[in-house]
This record gives structure tokens, C-alpha cells and sequence, in this order.
């Protein structure tokens, strides 16, 4: 078939090339349905999972819930450097409260199912759940972005979060509305990195 062929009204070619993350600026204070928060959730469920491991957990944040995770983000940051200006624990606590919804994405792994499904195996199954997510979120116009940061990492909020010592917080996905589409990218020509390979 010839490549236009194949493109012709594909919305979800379209939505994948098209893809763009919102930044988090441009978030209103509007914030997403909750049956489209759970049409995003669903999408999320067809993530290629090797052993059905389903290695997933997704926790909403939303409205007062927010205020608590920008607390913990100023105790690590306070951890971290005792001496932090006033300014920048204000900043770490206001970080949250960038959009109306989080989804926090966490891979909780199965160590006594990794010989057959290593970890990174679980992980990555994780990784594309979170992007069918987003690209849901996407197609149904709203505005999402991945973030971690070092908070993503730090063990206070590991803890928080629930997280074993094999399991990651693979992305805080900030969720809402926003007046203006995401601003498109340049992307680069996967030639680049594509190659035939004969052994
Ligand atoms: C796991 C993961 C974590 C990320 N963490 C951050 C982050 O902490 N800060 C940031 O600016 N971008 C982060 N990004 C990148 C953004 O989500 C986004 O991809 C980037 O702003 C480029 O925009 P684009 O998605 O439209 O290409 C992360 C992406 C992934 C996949």
C-alpha cells in the first residue's frame, strides 16, 4: 500500500506523530472529567504486559491531596540542603499545584516472577502504560507532561508512593486543560537512528 494510503484518516497515527507535551504553564485550573480520567486509565490497561505481571499503579492527585505531595517535596528538598532559601521551598511546594490533576506512575515489580519476566521487562511495561496515558489524555484535549525530577528518586517520597527497593516512580504526569494546543516540535528524522541490520 502506498504511504498515503496507509496514513489516510488514521487519527491515531495522527495523534502519535503529533503527540506534544503541554508544558505546565499553560495549564488551567480546570480540571479533567472523571470519565475521561478514566478513559485515560483504560487505555493505560492495554500496555503490552509480558506474564500479565501488570505491574502498574497509578495514584490520582487532585485539589488538597496536592498541597501534601508539595510538602513532601519541600522535606527533601529540605534534606537535602538544610540551608534552602525560603523561595525555593515555596517553589518546591507550589510544584504540585501546576496542574489540577497528577497521576503519579509507579512500576511495583514482581522479583519472584524475573527469571521468566526480568525487572526491566516489568518496568517497561510501566513506561508504555504511562504513554498510552498520556497519548489518551492527548486525543481527548487535554494537556499532559511527564515529570519526575529528583523527587521522582528521593526516598521520602518512594515511601510515600508505597515503593519497594525494585520498584520505580517512573513519572509524575501533570494532567489539565489549557487554552492553547501544546506547542509543536521539531522531531527527528528516524533514519538517523534506524539501520538495516543483516547479522
Ligand atoms: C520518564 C520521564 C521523565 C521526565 N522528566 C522530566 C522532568 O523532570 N523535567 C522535564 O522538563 N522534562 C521531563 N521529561 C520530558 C517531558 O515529559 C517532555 O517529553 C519534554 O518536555 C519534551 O516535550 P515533548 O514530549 O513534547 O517532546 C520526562 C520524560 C520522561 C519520559
Amino acid at each position: 500500500m502506498a504511504e498515503a494510503d496507509i496514513n489516510a484518516g488514521s487519527p491515531v497515527l495522527d495523534a502519535l506523530i503529533n503527540r506534544a507535551s503541554m508544558p505546565p504553564r499553560l495549564f488551567s485550573d480546570a480540571a479533567p472529567a472523571r470519565a475521561d480520567v478514566e478513559q485515560m486509565l483504560k487505555a493505560a490497561m492495554s500496555a503490552p504486559d509480558h506474564g500479565a505481571v501488570r505491574p502498574w499503579r497509578f495514584h490520582l492527585i487532585e485539589g488538597e491531596a496536592r498541597n501534601r505531595l508539595g510538602n513532601l517535596f519541600a522535606e527533601v528538598l529540605l534534606d537535602r540542603d538544610p540551608f534552602a532559601t525560603t523561595t525555593a521551598i515555596e517553589k518546591a511546594k507550589a510544584r504540585p499545584l501546576r496542574a489540577p490533576l497528577i497521576i503519579t506512575v509507579c512500576a511495583k515489580v514482581d522479583p519472584s516472577r524475573a527469571s521468566k519476566i526480568p525487572i526491566v521487562e516489568q518496568v517497561v511495561t510501566v513506561g508504555i502504560a504511562m504513554e498510552h496515558l498520556v497519548i489518551a489524555a492527548q486525543a481527548m484535549g487535554y494537556g499532559a507532561i511527564i515529570l519526575t525530577g529528583s523527587n521522582a528518586y528521593a526516598g521520602k517520597v518512594r515511601s510515600a508512593f508505597g515503593l519497594d527497593r525494585e520498584d520505580e516512580l517512573l513519572g509524575f504526569v501533570y494532567i489539565g486543560c489549557a487554552d492553547e494546543p501544546a506547542p509543536a516540535k521539531e522531531r527527528p528524522d528516524a533514519a538517523e537512528y534506524t539501520s538495516e541490520w543483516n547479522g
